[in-house]
C-alpha cells in the first residue's frame, strides 16, 4: 500500500481527537483511503503543554514549515488567521493538499486559498468548518449540485443554541447561561465569537458561497448577537408560539442575496424549533428538492474530528488514485443586498402610553410606511401607565420597519413610545 504523509497543525481538542480516532481505526481508514496514512509530525506552539495520551510526543514540533515541506496532506486545526493562512499557502506551494476546519480564515480569505489550491492542482477540503460532524459542506457542494438552492436557514453555533435553550427551558439569565456554557466547555473564557454571532457569520458566508456560487465574505453578513436577549423576551415569544434562536440565513432573491445572522422568532412547529442544547441544524431549500434538514452535533472533539477524517480519506484517495475535489464555483456573481433591502416578517415590541387613540396612531404609522400588520397583542398597563405592544408584520422591507420605529419614537401624539425594538420572524 502506498504511504500518504500527513502533517497536523494544532493539537487541541479536535486535533487530539483526530489522532486518537486515526490510531484506533488505522486499518479501516487505510482501506478507505487506499493508502497507509502516516502522521509525520504535529506542529504546536508549546512543546511542554499537557497533551492527550494519544499524542506521540516524539512527533511534536514547533517548526510547522519543516513538516509541511515533507507532507502529502496538511491538516490545519490551529484556528485564527495568521499563521494558519501562511502555513496553508506554504502547503499548496509544496504540492500538498489541505484539510482545514478554519471557518474564520475561509470566510475572510477563502478566494485566495481556493485559487492557490487550484493553481497547485491539489485539494482544499473544509467539512469541519461548518456544523461539526454534520456533512453540510459536502451536501451543498456535491449532493445539491443537482438543484438550485433558494434559502439556507441554520442553527450553526452550538454554544448560543445551548445558551438560548437554557434561558428558555430554565428561565436563566443570559449571564448565568453563559457561565454554564463555559463550565461545560462550550463557550470560551471570552465568549464573544459565539455570543456576538461572528462564528455563525463566518459559517453563513461559507454556506452562502457554496449555495449561490458567489463569493461571500464575513463582512457581507449583517450580524447581531444574543447579548440583549432577556428571559422576558423569550417568555413573551413563547406565549406567541415562537422560540428564540440565533440563526444564519442566506436567501436568494430576484435582485441578489440577503445574508443575516441574528436572534429570530422561530414558530414552534418549524423543524429548527426542536433543535436543543449544543446541536446544529441547517435547513436548505432547493427549487426542485424542496426542504432538506442537516442535523447533528455541531462542535466537540470527536464529532468535528469525523469531518476532518472524512476529508483526509477523500484527499488521500485522490493522492493515490488521482482526481480532485470540486473546485470553487463563483459563476453566480450575485449582488449582496444591504440589510435595509432585506424582506422578512418582523415582530416589533414597544412600550406605549395607555391613552385613547394609541392603537390607531401606532397602526397608522405602520400603514404610512407600507408595513402590513398580521397581529397585535397588548399587555396590561404597568404602574407608570405604559402598555407593552407587540406587533407582528407580514413580509416587509427592513428599511420600512426601521422608518416605522423611528417615526413612532419621535411621535408627539398619544403614542409616546419609550422603547422599541424589532426581531425577525420566520415562517413555519
Ligand atoms: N464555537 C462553535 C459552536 C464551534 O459553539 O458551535 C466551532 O465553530
Amino acid at each position: 500500500m502506498k504511504e500518504v504523509k500527513v502533517a497536523l497543525l494544532g493539537a487541541g481538542t479536535v486535533g487530539s481527537a483526530v489522532v486518537r480516532l486515526l490510531q484506533a481505526n488505522a486499518e479501516e481508514f487505510n482501506l478507505r483511503a487506499g493508502a497507509r496514512l502516516r502522521v509525520i509530525g504535529i506542529a504546536v506552539r508549546n512543546l511542554e503543554a499537557p497533551r492527550d495520551p494519544a499524542i506521540d510526543r516524539a512527533l511534536l514540533t514547533t517548526d510547522a514549515h519543516a513538516i509541511i515541506a515533507q507532507a502529502d496532506i496538511v491538516i490545519e486545526l490551529m484556528g485564527g488567521i495568521e499563521p494558519a493562512r501562511e502555513y496553508i499557502l506554504a502547503a499548496f506551494a509544496a504540492g500538498a493538499s489541505v484539510v482545514t476546519g478554519n471557518k474564520a480564515l475561509l470566510a475572510e480569505h477563502g478566494p485566495e486559498l481556493y485559487d492557490a489550491a487550484a493553481r497547485a492542482g491539489v485539494d482544499l477540503y473544509y467539512e469541519a468548518a461548518v456544523g461539526g460532524a454534520v456533512p453540510v459542506v459536502y451536501g451543498l457542494r456535491e449532493s445539491l449540485a443537482g438543484d438550485r438552492v433558494t434559502h439556507i436557514l441554520g442553527i450553526v453555533n452550538g454554544t448560543t443554541n445551548y445558551i438560548l435553550d437554557e434561558m428558555t427551558t430554565n428561565g436563566e439569565s443570559f449571564d448565568a447561561a453563559v457561565k454554564k456554557a463555559q463550565e461545560l466547555g462550550y463557550a470560551e473564557a471570552d465568549p464573544s465569537a459565539d455570543v456576538d454571532g461572528y462564528d455563525a457569520a463566518a459559517k453563513c458566508a461559507i454556506l452562502a458561497s457554496l449555495a449561490f456560487h458567489t463569493r461571500v465574505q464575513l463582512s457581507d453578513v449583517h450580524t447581531h448577537g444574543i447579548r440583549d436577549i432577556t428571559p422576558e423576551m423569550i417568555a413573551s415569544a413563547g406565549r406567541g408560539g415562537y422560540v428564540v434562536k440565533l440563526v444564519a440565513s442566506a436567501k436568494r432573491r430576484a435582485n441578489g442575496i440577503e445574508l443575516y445572522v441574528g436572534p429570530t422568532l422561530i414558530p414552534a412547529q418549524h423543524p429548527l424549533a426542536t433543535v436543543h442544547g449544543a446541536y446544529n441544524a441547517i435547513v436548505v431549500e432547493g427549487e426542485a428538492a424542496d426542504r432538506l434538514m442537516f442535523y447533528g452535533p455541531g462542535a466537540g472533539g470527536n464529532p468535528t474530528a469525523t469531518a476532518v477524517l472524512s476529508d483526509l480519506v477523500a484527499a488521500a484517495h485522490h493522492r493515490v488514485h488521482g482526481g480532485l475535489a470540486p473546485r470553487e464555483l463563483a459563476y453566480g456573481e450575485l449582488p449582496i443586498l444591504p440589510p435595509a433591502q432585506a424582506r422578512s416578517r418582523f415582530q416589533l415590541s414597544m412600550d406605549v402610553a395607555d391613552h385613547v387613540g394609541v392603537l390607531s396612531e401606532v397602526t397608522g404609522t405602520f400603514a404610512r410606511h407600507n408595513v402590513s400588520i398580521s397581529g397585535v397583542t397588548q399587555e396590561s398597563p404597568t404602574a407608570d401607565h405604559l402598555c407593552r405592544l407587540t406587533v407582528t408584520t407580514h413580509e416587509a422591507l427592513q428599511a420600512d420597519v426601521e422608518a416605522t420605529i423611528a417615526d413612532l419614537s419621535a411621535a408627539a401624539g398619544p403614542a409616546t413610545v419609550s422603547t422599541a425594538s424589532f426581531v425577525r420572524v420566520e415562517v413555519a
